[in-house]
């Protein structure tokens, strides 16, 4: 059954408060009328209410790039999954390999964060996976893979209106200008899919699993993954900084 393929822009924190405004001007513009697939942008925090109501009546949806574990409390800086609701984001990148390595975020963490995002009706979580490259090349990557999925979404029941997005990205090739090949992209989904369908049911991982690829995709590349039938979309860093470029890959991936 093909799915609605979803693209993801992630701003991460390079963009200053001005830019990210002026940025997702130039997004709502250069996306009018772009009727195919998700379109989801994540800026920071604390321009997320004032980019959902930019995006308000447009078909670009809004996304976060974190999210606490709590629904709330005597938390410090943190952001709730209802806080991101009332914001207008529909979707939380969570466990990105930035937090893992910068915030020493583990899958303990990112288990309880899938598990609050799920409890918020309307709020879909993008749980990040991805191998280190020792562990690629010492062949690791498959029990890596499936040792992420099970600690970040083991024993967590997936209710008929609740929707999932796992994002492969090899922490190898974030922003490193090495994006995977298609083909060991396609055996690394493969592998993401039938550790999925273990875990979860073949027709719960059709109906409410999408797994999209992130990496150093550009427009140069988008093709060879779009023409891969497991990828049901992509998660776009740098790339997705540029209005025009990000336009170009999600024409790409989104046919
Ligand atoms: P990149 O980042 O596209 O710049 O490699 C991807 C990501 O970190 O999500």
């Amino acid at each position: 059954m093909a799915k609605n393929k979803i693209i993801i822009a992630n701003w991460k924190m390079k963009l200053t408060l001005a830019e990210s405004l002026e940025k997702a001007k130039k997004f709502k513009e250069k996306f009018k009328g772009f009727s195919r697939g998700e379109v989801v942008v994540c800026p920071p925090f604390i321009v997320l209410d004032e980019i959902g109501r930019l995006f308000k009546k447009t078909g670009l949806k809004l996304g976060a790039q974190d999210v606490f574990f709590e629904e709330s409390g005597a938390y410090t800086g943190e952001i709730s999954p209802k806080m991101l609701l009332e914001a207008g984001c529909q979707y939380v990148i969570i466990g990105h390999s930035e937090r893992r390595r910068f915030l020493l975020e583990n899958y303990a963490m990112i288990h309880q964060k899938v598990k609050e995002v799920l409890n918020i009706v309307g709020l879909t979580p993008i749980v990040c996976i991805g191998e280190e490259s020792e562990e690629r090349k010492t062949d690791k990557r498959d029990f890596v893979l499936v040792d992420q999925l099970q600690q970040a979404l083991g024993g967590i029941n997936i209710m008929e209106n609740q929707q999932v997005v796992v994002a492969y990205e090899p922490v190898w090739a974030i922003g490193s200008g090495l994006a995977i090949e298609p083909s060991e992209a396609e055996y690394a989904h493969k592998i993401i899919g039938l550790a999925l369908n273990d875990m979860f049911g073949l027709g719960v991982v059709n109906k409410n699993f999408r797994i999209v690829y992130g990496g150093s995709v550009t427009s140069k590349n988008v093709k060879s993954f779009a023409d891969l039938e497991n990828i049901d979309g992509l998660l776009v860093g740098g790339a997705s900084l540029d209005p025009e470029e990000f336009y170009k890959i999600a024409k790409g991936i989104l046919r």
